[in-house]
């Protein structure tokens, strides 16, 4: 027994969890990552772990409430197959040419549409090691990079769709969010306020002011 009151860290970053749309963390832009302390380390770990759970091959910080310009991916989707990367603070340019296919996202679970992005891209980031990383991408490690960097501004593949299949998945996206204010309403997940509010103690703990 201690009679120091217990007190909350303020940098913690608790036990991550995959968020579905609409959590606000989705549609909220994520920020420049200036403090790259062992609790991002542990978090880029869990997000790899929660990747491969959900046997999905890109995740964005924000998809597990984390409000950092981090992504990582592996397009083999596999622990111990392909290749991990981590992208922090990532940029990219020189678009070329058009690809269409199908997309899904861990947070909008049930929906695939077919999504077109350039098919080349160029993505400068920072390694978890601090090393630069500089690559040119096709295929579909460049589509997978692009859906992710989307997450990190606050966009879903669904907000790249034509009219006709926007249409379409809006009423997926409608029945998702029935579900999501479900669960608030029920008390099983907390309100959009409380969820707000953690994403901001987290951008002051690691991102400029
Ligand atoms: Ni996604």
């Amino acid at each position: 027994m201690s009679d120091l009151p217990e007190t909350v860290d303020p940098t913690a970053i608790g036990p991550l969890e995959l968020v579905e749309f609409p959590h606000p963390a989705l549609r909220r832009p994520t920020r420049p990552l200036v403090r790259l302390d062992e609790a991002v380390r542990e978090a880029v770990a869990e997000m790899f772990d929660i990747m491969y759970e959900a046997q999905g091959i890109g995740l964005a910080a924000n998809q597990v409430a984390l409000p950092y310009r981090i992504f990582v991916v592996n397009c083999a989707g596999a622990r111990g197959q392909g290749e991990e990367h981590v992208f922090i603070n990532p940029v990219l340019s020189r678009p070329r040419g058009t690809a269409v296919q199908e997309e899904g996202c861990l947070s909008l679970p049930g929906v695939r549409m077919d999504v077109r992005r350039p098919a080349k891209i160029v993505v400068d980031a920072w390694s978890l090691a601090g090393e630069p990383i500089h690559l040119d991408l096709d295929g579909l490690f460049a589509r997978v990079v692009q859906h992710e960097f989307d997450h990190l501004d606050g966009r879903l593949f669904t907000d790249r769709l034509p009219e006709a299949a926007a249409l379409e998945a809006r009423r997926s996206l409608e029945s998702l969010h029935d579900v999501f204010v479900g669960k608030q309403s029920r008390g099983e997940l907390p309100g959009d306020e409380v969820l707000l509010a953690d994403l901001e103690r987290l951008e002051a703990a690691r991102c400029r002011a």
